[in-house]
């Protein structure tokens, strides 16, 4: 059997397919190399077409079995051809996309300059340090979120109208629309009551993502930092108070605060929150209310046990009201010129 010559032309078909697998170039080239030598018109294919002639049983099964396990080889070669240019491919990409960082600062004819924090860093630092000094812990969690903690443990099952609050941008996945960029930093408030047993005074930090065209007020990237207490006895006087003394503590003694009525699924009730410039003026800074019970429920608490406040607001929006910057865009144009002034 081996001898046959159907048997010698597929040994051929696997040497030649397995050697031009070999020098496959790139994946493109490589793919188009299988299609040939796997497709209807490739050598593997002339053989099989011939079992139809042979009249023994054994030999056309004893064939049938060969040509099945030269497609086989030809695919173990492809799948390590392909592995092998993956590897070659992104160590082309590295080394084209490269950029030497101590390019500018280190070149000779550059005035060494040292580095400054970016804006919105510097106000995340001191709006920890504020809520440290409130006895507040730090906590985080992901920028990448189910649609669970973004949204349903937060009382907003799917289709609530609700969700349009937010221009959510999604991530592919297996079921799609699960998996989101966070559009806000409250569902850390469900990890944080998943995770730590209550009484729990946590902020959380971090970047939020929308879907927004960039303008000198909106960015489709900005920074949240989420307020959370859970305790026994909790009130909206606690709320109102601690938003009163963040105010004071952050931008000073002549500024205050005060709340408005408002809409937020996962409080109730819920405000937004302001602060009043000595000036009189008043600014915008975030949203609060009352933990919701089924929010309370979804983080593994008793309703009837604890209760709570939750608060969030913008960081970029505080920074830029800080150091009186006009436009958000100014923030993020990577321009050392610009952070060089504020720090
Ligand atoms: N997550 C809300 C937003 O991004 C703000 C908020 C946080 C409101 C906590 C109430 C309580 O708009």
């Amino acid at each position: 059997m081996s001898t046959s010559p159907e048997m010698q032309q597929l040994n051929a078909a696997i040497a030649e397919g397995i050697a031009s697998i070999s020098v496959a170039a790139s994946r493109d080239e490589l793919r188009s190399t299988m299609s040939s030598l796997t497709g209807k018109k490739g050598a593997v294919a002339a053989v099989k077409s011939s079992l139809g002639s042979l009249t023994d049983v054994d030999q056309r099964k004893a064939l049938g079995a060969a040509v099945n396990e030269a497609l086989t080889q030809l695919q173990v070669a492809a799948d390590q051809r392909e592995r092998e240019l993956r590897v070659v491919e992104f160590a082309a990409k590295v080394e084209a996309e490269r950029v030497d960082m101590t390019e500018v600062a280190m070149s000779p004819n550059a005035t060494r300059r040292r580095g400054r924090m970016h804006l919105v860093t510097q106000a995340t630092e001191r709006l920890e340090d504020v809520f440290i000094g409130l006895g507040f812990q730090i906590a985080e969690g992901p920028e990448v979120e189910t649609d669970f903690y973004n949204f349903e443990a937060l009382n907003m099952p799917p289709s609530h109208p609700a969700r349009s609050m937010w221009d959510t941008l999604f991530i592919e996945s297996d079921v799609e629309g699960s998996v989101v960029l966070r559009t806000h930093t409250s569902p850390v408030q469900i990890r944080v009551m998943q995770e730590w047993p209550p009484p729990i005074y946590a902020v959380m930090p971090g970047r939020v993502f929308r879907k927004e065209t960039p303008d000198a007020t909106h960015m489709p990237v900005f920074h949240q930092i989420e307020g959370l207490v859970i305790d026994r006895g909790i009130t909206f006087a606690d709320l109102a108070g601690t938003i009163e003394s963040f105010t004071k503590a952050f931008f000073g003694p002549g500024f205050t605060s005060r709340l408005r009525p408002s809409y937020f699924p996962f409080t109730e009730p819920s405000a937004e929150f302001d602060i009043r410039r000595p000036d009189g003026s008043w600014i915008e800074l975030g949203g609060c209310g009352m933990v919701h019970p089924h929010v309370l429920r979804a983080g593994g608490l008793d309703p009837e046990e604890w209760s709570g406040f939750a608060f969030g607001f913008g960081i970029d929006r505080m920074a830029k009201e800080r150091h009186g910057v006009n436009d958000l865009r100014d923030m993020y144009s990577d321009d050392i010129r610009f952070t060089e002034q504020f720090s």
